[in-house]
């Protein structure tokens, strides 16, 4: 069987048609709209190297960025832990992880988790953060746009996307209800937000912020 990661080598350079055989299934696949192309040109998603260690450390050693994170703070994000975590993220069978980058600026992350370890995958839950330098300048909702866009692409039997917010995160819930995303259920703490991909996305919901011009 494929792994994700060799299929995902293999689908990145390929072009989506409208049905695709995946391993000897014909899943019918809606067209995705192309994003803008000012957006996508600002935007790169890569995957973290060990040469970022520092960078992520700086990124992420702070514990109001993680506090209505889906995972728990890890506590000080030492050099190590950085390391460690940038290890973790390339287990590209397990999730896909991105280093988000706005006109070549690292500014956060982007993850996809897969629910199950079957390939294709079918299903998966989303999470994001951006450096706290970064927050309150519309970057997030382009940034989870794109990267949705991305995995639909990759993955033509990914057919729905959950993210998990907690209550009082109202600025992750308004970016959500900004791309369309429906709350489906509640929790306990956390809000339940699902596309899926006959929704589409709807790139005319997105302003055309470019924060960090020269
Ligand atoms: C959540 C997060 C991704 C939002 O990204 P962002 O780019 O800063 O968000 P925006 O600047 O686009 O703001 C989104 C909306 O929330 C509003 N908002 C921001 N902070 C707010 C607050 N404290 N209270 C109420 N509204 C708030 C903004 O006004 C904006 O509203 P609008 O779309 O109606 O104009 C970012 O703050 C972050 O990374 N936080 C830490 C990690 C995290 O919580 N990740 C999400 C886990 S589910």
């Amino acid at each position: 069987m494929n792994s994700i990661a060799d299929q995902e080598k293999t689908k990145e350079t390929t072009a989506i048609s409208a049905s695709e055989s995946m391993r000897g299934k014909d899943i019918p696949l809606s067209r995705l709209a192309q994003p803008p192309a000012q957006v996508m040109a600002r935007f790169c998603f890569r995957p973290w190297s060990a040469q970022d260690a520092a960078l992520y450390q700086g990124l992420l050693d702070n514990p109001e960025l993680w506090r209505y994170m889906p995972e728990d703070y890890p506590g000080k994000i030492t050099p190590d832990l950085a390391q460690t975590l940038i290890d973790l993220s390339g287990q590209a069978a397990y999730h896909k992880v991105r280093a988000v980058e706005y006109r070549g600026q690292v500014v956060g992350q982007t993850r996809m988790q897969w629910h199950s370890d079957v390939t294709p995958p079918q299903s998966a839950e989303i999470s994001y953060w951006l450096g706290r330098d970064y927050w309150g300048l519309g970057l997030a909702a382009p940034m989870i746009a794109l990267f949705s866009w991305r995995c639909l692409s990759i993955f033509p039997a990914l057919s729905t996307i959950v993210a998990r917010v907690h209550h009082d995160n109202t600025a992750s819930q308004r970016v959500l209800q900004r791309l369309g995303w429906r709350q489906i259920r509640i929790d306990g703490d956390w809000l339940v937000f699902e596309t899926t991909r006959s929704d589409g996305i709807d790139w005319s919901r997105l302003r055309d912020p470019d924060p960090l011009r020269a």
